[in-house]
C-alpha cells in the first residue's frame, strides 16, 4: 500500500510521530487478506502466534501473552482534562500537559527497530452517518491483525476519510524497542510490553487516545473501550448521541413483528451470551447485532437508531460453551485468534468449561503442561477470542444496515443475589435513567434479603466514562428531553443471578431468557400484565411464560419479589453512591430517591 493518504493532516501526523517513535520502517494497512496472512506469518517467526491444526480450527491462531500483560488495567487508565471536576470522581484524572510530557519520554525511540503500522479503521459500517474513522499507530501486528477482524480496517476506512475527513488519532506502543538502555540491539520476545510502565490515556478534549506498556485487549486494540465508549462518549455527549457498553439483538415473535433491544451489563455478566441466545420458546427468534458496544442517534423520523461500531466478537473464552452459548462457539469454527487458552495435543484450543470433562492432558496458557489434577486453571480466566462477527449464526441480516437499527427497549443489569427482581419496568425515563444510575453487582454471593458487597456500576460504564459521571447521567436525562417521548425506548432492569437461601440461582438463565424478552416485548405493546411496586412494574405471578420450564409459583414469587424491608436497607447504599458522584448528580435523582423513599414509607 502507498506510504502516504489522500489526507493531508494524517500523513503530516504519521511524519511527526514516525520522528518520535523512531520505527525502522513504517507499514500502511490496507486491510487485506494478503496482508492479514503476510503479518500472522512474521507473528509466527517472532514465536508470538502458533498456528492451530487446520483440519481443526482452520486459519486461525493460538497466541499467550506475558503473564504480566492479561487484562485491562483500569488503575493505569488515565482521563486527562483540563479541569479535574469534569473527569469526576470514576475516573483517574491527570493534567493533559504533564501527561503528554511524561508519556513522550517512553514515546521517544519506543519503536526503535520495529515497523510501525498505519491502521486507519472505521467504527461502524463504512458511510453509516453513525459511524466514525480512527486512525492508529502501533508497533504490535497483533494489534494490526486484531483490528482487522474488531474494525472496518484498511484501505475502505481510508476512503471514507477521504482528503479532508476527521480522525480519532490513536497513539500506542508496546514499549520494547529492540534496543536496550545502553543502545545496544536486543532480540525480540514473543509478547513485548512494558508491564511496570503502562499508560491508557485519554484526552476527551482533544479528542487523542495515547497508550503506552500494554499488548492486550482494550489497552491496545484502541477502537474498542479508549475509542468507541471513552472517547465516543463524550463525543457523544458534545453532538446529542449516546455511546454505550451495550449488546444489540432483534427479537421475532411468532407471526410477529421484530424488534431490536440493546442491553447494558457490566463486564463479564453475560453479554456475548445474551447477544445470542437461542431461544427456549417455541417459535421466537433472536439475532445477533452486536454484543458490546452501541452507539445510538435519533434518525428523521424521531427514533432511536443503534448500530453496532465494531466488527468482531472479542468474547472471555472460559465458561463459553455448546451449552452456554452454542452460537459464539460455531463462530470461532476458524478465523480467529484465541489468546491466553489452553492448547490441546491435537493443536486445537480448549477452555474451563468449553466441555463437561477436561482433556486428561493439555498446554496451559503458560506454555507448561497441564492436567486436571493441577492447581491453576489450563486457560488464563480473561483468555479472550478474536472472531469475525460475519461468522455468527445468528448475526442479523441486517447487522451491517448503516442507518442502524430502531431501538424498542433498553434494559439494564447486573448480578444480585437479592432484592433485585428478574425483570422491573421503569416508570418512564427519568425513572428509568434512575434505575440505570444504580445498577450494581455483588461481589460476593449474599445470603437471601441480606446485601452483599455491592459495587454500584451505573449503566454498566463505570469504567468506560470518558467524563464525569454526574454529567453522564444528566446526558441521559437530556437526551430523554429532546424526544418525543412516545418514541423513546422503554426502560428495564432485569436481573438474571437472583439466588435462594441456599445460594443456588434460582433463574435458570441463558436461552430461558427469552421469557423474559417476551414480557419486555409485550410490555412495549402495552401487554402482559404488572404490578407497580417500590422499585417499578414487576411482573405478576403468571405473566412470564413458564411453559415448558419446571419452575414452581413458589420460586417464582422468589425471584419476582419487591422486599420492601430488604429495599429500605438498600437506601443507605444509594445514598452513599449518590453522595461519592457528588455535585454532578442531577437534582433529578436526587428526588428519584425520595420518591422511591416515600413508596417504601420512610
Ligand atoms: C470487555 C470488557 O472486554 O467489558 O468487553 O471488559
Ligand atoms: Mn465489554
Amino acid at each position: 500500500m502507498s506510504s502516504t493518504s489522500a489526507n493531508g493532516r494524517l500523513n503530516e501526523w504519521v511524519d511527526h510521530w514516525a520522528d518520535i517513535f523512531a520505527p525502522a520502517d513504517i507499514h500502511w494497512c490496507d486491510g487485506t487478506e494478503d496482508e492479514y496472512d503476510h503479518l500472522c506469518g512474521k507473528l509466527i517467526a517472532t514465536g508470538s502466534f502458533e498456528r492451530l491444526n487446520d483440519e481443526i480450527r482452520p486459519n486461525s491462531y493460538l497466541c499467550l501473552s506475558d503473564p504480566a500483560d492479561v487484562a485491562r488495567v483500569e488503575d493505569r487508565t488515565f482521563i486527562a482534562c483540563e479541569n479535574e471536576i469534569d473527569a469526576g470522581p470514576t475516573n483517574h484524572w491527570r493534567e493533559p500537559s504533564e501527561l503528554k510530557s511524561e508519556m513522550l519520554d517512553l514515546y521517544r525511540g519506543a519503536m526503535t527497530g520495529r515497523t510501525m503500522y498505519v491502521v486507519p479503521f472505521s467504527m461502524g459500517p463504512l458511510g453509516s452517518p453513525i459511524a466514525h474513522i480512527g486512525v492508529q499507530l502501533t508497533d504490535s501486528p497483533y494489534v494490526a491483525v486484531s483490528m482487522r477482524i474488531m474494525t472496518r480496517m484498511g484501505q475502505g476506512a481510508l476512503d471514507a476519510l477521504g482528503a479532508s475527513g476527521g480522525f480519532v488519532p490513536c497513539l500506542h506502543s508496546v514499549g520494547y524497542p529492540l534496543v536496550d538502555a545502553g543502545g545496544n540491539r536486543r532480540d525480540d520476545v514473543p509478547w513485548p510490553c512494558d508491564a511496570e510502565n503502562k499508560y491508557i490515556s485519554h484526552f476527551p478534549e482533544s479528542r487523542e487516545i495515547w497508550s503506552y506498556g500494554s499488548g492486550y485487549g482494550g489497552n491496545a486494540l484502541l477502537g474498542k473501550k479508549c475509542f468507541a465508549l471513552r472517547i465516543a462518549s463524550t463525543m457523544a455527549r458534545d453532538e446529542g448521541w449516546m455511546a454505550e457498553h451495550m449488546l444489540i439483538l432483534g427479537v421475532t415473535p411468532p407471526d410477529g413483528e421484530k424488534k431490536y433491544i440493546a442491553a447494558a451489563f457490566p463486564s463479564a455478566c453475560g453479554k456475548t451470551n445474551m447477544a445470542m441466545l437461542i431461544p427456549t420458546l417455541p417459535g421466537w427468534t433472536v439475532e445477533t447485532i452486536g454484543d458490546d458496544i452501541a452507539w445510538m442517534k435519533f434518525g428523521d423520523d424521531g427514533q432511536l437508531y443503534a448500530i453496532n461500531p465494531e466488527a468482531g466478537f472479542f468474547g472471555v473464552a472460559p465458561g463459553t460453551s455448546d451449552e452456554t452459548n452454542a452460537n459464539a462457539m460455531e463462530t470461532l469454527w476458524g478465523n480467529s485468534i484465541f489468546t491466553n487458552v489452553a492448547k490441546t495435543p491435537e493443536g486445537d484450543i480448549w477452555w474451563e468449561e468449553m466441555t463437561d470433562e477436561a482433556p486428561p492432558r493439555l498446554t496451559d496458557w503458560q506454555g507448561e503442561t497441564w492436567t486436571p489434577e493441577s492447581d491453576s486453571p489450563a486457560a488464563h480466566p480473561n483468555a479472550r477470542f478474536t472472531t469475525p462477527a460475519s461468522q455468527c449464526p445468528s448475526i442479523a441480516p441486517e447487522w451491517e444496515d448503516p442507518k442502524g437499527v430502531p431501538i424498542s427497549a433498553i434494559l439494564f443489569g447486573g448480578r444480585r443475589a437479592t432484592n433485585v427482581p428478574l425483570v422491573t419496568e421503569a416508570r418512564d425515563w427519568e425513572h428509568g435513567v434512575f434505575l440505570g444510575s444504580i445498577m450494581s453487582s455483588e461481589k460476593t454471593a449474599a445470603a437471601a434479603g441480606k446485601i452483599g458487597q455491592v459495587r454500584f456500576d451505573p449503566f454498566a460504564m463505570l469504567p468506560f466514562m470518558g467524563y464525569n459521571v454526574g454529567d453522564y447521567i444528566n446526558h441521559w436525562l437530556e437526551v430523554g428531553k429532546s424526544a418525543d417521548a412516545s418514541k423513546l425506548p422503554k426502560l428495564f432492569w432485569v436481573n438474571w443471578f437472583r439466588k435462594d437461601e441456599n445460594g443456588q440461582f434460582m433463574w435458570p438463565g441463558f436461552g430461558d431468557n427469552s421469557r423474559v424478552l417476551k414480557w419486555v416485548m409485550q410490555r412495549i405493546d402495552g401487554e402482559a400484565a404488572a404490578v407497580d411496586t417500590a422499585i417499578g412494574n414487576v411482573p405478576t405471578l403468571d405473566a412470564i411464560d413458564r411453559s415448558g420450564l419446571d419452575l414452581d409459583d413458589a420460586t417464582m414469587e422468589k425471584i419476582l419479589d419487591v422486599d420492601d424491608a430488604a429495599w429500605t436497607e438498600e437506601l443507605a447504599l444509594i445514598e452513599a453512591h449518590f453522595a461519592y458522584i457528588g455535585e454532578r448528580l442531577p437534582s433529578q435523582m436526587r428526588n428519584q430517591l425520595g420518591d422511591l423513599e416515600s413508596r417504601l414509607g420512610v
